[in-house]
């Protein structure tokens, strides 16, 4: 378990470097993050490099044992490139060349601007390769943003053709008989820009360019590592995924050529509850790459660009960094070390202020650091056991990003509610795409399968038949996943025998996108949905956003709904199917039904269960029943039973009953004597 920070040394006189790095091995930082963003600095003028500084910094930081992450710094191309060249900057989807300054300025696939990168990624590698101060390197910085350029307009051409070889298929799959858009030729295809009527591109063409543009992202990061390979010796690559907030990359296709998965972690930020959409994407980062992964940011201060958002409490930011470690991650980095003066980010706060001084946030993270050194090697280098795991599909997303089906429709929100109500009960659960293999968990949520292959069907139904589990909800097996056509049977499309029911009727609930307001008294109130099984039964909530009535043929139902006008017609239906069974939700389940589901799940399925926590507490194991990990959320202190001998690591306390302080951690080592 290792703690680093970013630091910038071209920010700050180099008379003060020593007095930071001093500060850093205090606190038993290990590693620095840098150079992403120096561009200018390496390379002042074009082919003229100046590496001095950094390998100034590099050879301080080493005399302290600190080594260091490299990132290249093409996510801030320099104005002496852009000045030359400004078709490099992204166009927008109304035409609009944007302008330099801030960050991502540049589309990845002109090729002028590949030529760049190429040469600035060459001399870095040259430069420090084979340096053993160097761990590792960090390919641009968070990946993301779209262009609507003459560039990137070519090249899905060519993609297209790569897709589809002929015109005629691609009219066939597109369907553009409807509105006469049958293409004629390879150059009449648009990108889709603005067009007179808002978001109406053919679904087929505006998910295709979805796609390409994921996958130029993936490209262009390939392009980084096919220079650097040659260069480096023992040292890996990786990209700082933003698994939260960028929705428009394939994390799945993007870390596939990496050595290491790491992400970018801001709890303040976003999510409507923080640890858990934060212990959701450690467990996407624990799904793409397994155990080990890197927090290559983790917040430490309060942070915003313009105004900011709230300041870690005290013991926040030690309790996100064991958060991190109990799932999975074993480096930690802080962002960022010092906080800036001047730039964009001069309110994005870091483990030091503006001032330079060590406080609050400083002490804690020492506090965190000599934790790190007294336990370190007892926590399990297995990660988290778990046989459940969720399916994020962004393809599903991309879909739904263009067709919400209903306007209050969150893709999202939806897999994060499932991920929550298990993640509540502190069931282990990985998160995947459907790019990775799902066959050795014993139960998969798939909400929402809206875009469903042959593939990706016949998948699914050997897992079942083999015994395994599946959760499906509204709206899946809706679209043909290459072409975004509707399917022609009765829904859920290619996963009806596997459901075992049918869709016969539906309707959203959500205000008419065609109309600014709706009157409460003429508009449907939504149903309730009644639990009509064994151990469920009465349970009533709201159903919300979507509902569909079920046609159960060799399911049975599990929940009714009430009122409305799907008045007794099923909601929620369970299918025996081979040695499985398959669970459909025709509807969007509030929070308190998805608990109540959650824990007959458990108890039907026979979920591995951790314990039982009071709210906020998150339990989770790291190694198969090695160390337990109690994390309090609260503000409030909180008492946990526990059933087994512990010993707590960071106290040598045995207790049974403990108290956990407010944001406070517990690391508790089973006792088997
Ligand atoms: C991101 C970036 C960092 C930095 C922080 C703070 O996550 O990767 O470079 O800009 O946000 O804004
Ligand atoms: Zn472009």
């Amino acid at each position: 378990m290792r703690l680093g920070v970013y630091y910038y040394p071209d920010h700050w006189p180099e008379k003060r470097w020593s007095r930071d790095f001093d500060l850093m091995e205090e606190a038993n930082i290990e590693i620095v993050k840098t150079a992403e963003f120096a561009w200018t600095k390496m390379e002042p003028e074009k082919g003229e490099f100046n590496f001095s500084w950094l390998e100034r910094a590099i050879d301080e930081l080493s005399d302290r044992g600190i080594r260091v992450v490299l990132g290249t710094p093409t996510a801030a191309p320099p104005a002496w490139i852009i000045n030359n060249d400004e078709s490099i900057l992204p166009v927008d989807e109304k035409g609009n060349r944007t302008s330099f300054g801030a960050r991502r300025h540049y589309c990845p696939n002109h090729p002028g601007y590949k030529e760049h990168t190429r040469r600035i990624v060459d001399a870095m590698g040259a430069k420090f390769g084979d340096d053993n101060n160097i761990l590792g390197w960090v390919i641009d910085n968070e990946l993301h943003g779209s262009c609507y350029c003459e560039y990137c307009k070519s090249e899905f051409h060519e993609w297209l053709k790569e897709k589809y070889e002929t015109l005629d298929r691609l009219n066939e799959s597109w369907g553009t008989e409807f509105w006469s858009q049958t293409y004629t030729d390879w150059s009449q295809i648009p990108t889709p820009k603005a067009t007179t009527i808002r978001g109406a591109h053919n679904p087929g063409l505006h998910l295709d360019y979805y796609r390409f543009i994921s996958d130029s992202w993936v490209k262009y990061q390939q392009l980084q590592i096919d220079v650097l390979e040659p260069l480096i010796d023992n040292q890996w690559i990786t990209h700082n995924s933003m698994f939260r907030n960028y929705n428009g990359i394939d994390y799945s296709k993007l870390n596939n050529n990496l050595d290491l998965v790491s992400w970018d972690n801001y709890p303040l930020l976003t999510g409507q509850r923080e640890d858990s959409s934060v212990a959701e994407a450690h467990d996407m980062a624990r799904g793409l790459g397994g155990t080990g992964y890197w927090v290559m940011e983790q917040q430490s201060g309060p942070a915003g660009w313009q105004s900011m958002a709230k300041t870690p409490q005290e013991g926040q930011i030690r309790l996100w960094a064991y958060q991190s470690i109990a799932r999975g991650a074993d480096t930690i980095i802080f962002f960022r070390w010092r906080t800036c003066r001047t730039g964009t980010e001069q309110f994005w706060h870091g483990v030091l202020d503006h001032h330079g001084e060590p406080g609050r946030r400083y002490q804690e993270v020492k506090q965190l650091g000599q934790e790190l050194d007294d336990i370190g090697d007892e926590i399990a280098p297995e990660g988290v056991p778990s046989s459940v795991v969720v399916i994020k599909d962004y393809q599903t997303l991309w879909a739904f990003d263009i067709q919400p089906n209903s306007s209050s429709m969150n893709y999202n929100e939806e897999i994060s509610k499932y991920h929550k109500s298990l993640y509540d009960q502190n069931i282990p659960i990985d998160e995947i795409t459907p790019r990775e293999n799902f066959e050795n968990y014993r139960f998969i949520l798939a909400p929402n399968l809206y875009l469903v292959s042959d593939t990706l069907s016949a998948r699914l139904v050997d897992f079942v038949r083999e015994g395994g589990t599946l959760l499906l909800s509204f709206r899946s097996g809706v679209k043909e996943r290459k072409s975004n056509k509707v399917v022609n049977t009765k829904l859920p499309g290619k996963l009806k025998k596997l459901v075992g029911a049918t869709v016969e009727d539906y309707t959203t609930l959500a205000k008419s996108p065609w109309k600014s307001d709706e009157s409460d008294e003429l508009s449907e109130k939504p149903p309730m949905v009644e639990f009509v099984c064994q151990g469920l039964s009465g349970t009533v909530g709201k159903a919300s956003i979507w509902v569909e009535a079920l046609n159960p043929k060799q399911a049975k139902p599990i929940a009714n709904y009430k009122n409305g006008m799907f008045d007794n017609q099923p909601a929620i239906t369970i299918n025996n199917f081979g040695k499985g069974q398959v669970m459909y939700v025709g509807t969007s389940l509030t929070e308190r039904l998805h608990k109540v589901l959650a824990r007959w799940m458990i108890d039907q399925f026979s979920l591995r269960d951790t314990l039982n926590t009071p709210n906020g507490v998150e339990a989770i194991w790291r190694g198969e029943h090695e160390v337990l990990f109690l994390l309090n959320h609260n503000p409030k202190a909180k008492k946990v039973d526990l059933t087994d001998n512990f010993c707590d690591l960071l106290s040598g306390d045995q207790r049974a009953k403990i108290q956990i302080p407010p944001f406070g951690v517990k690391v508790l080592k089973r006792d088997n004597n």
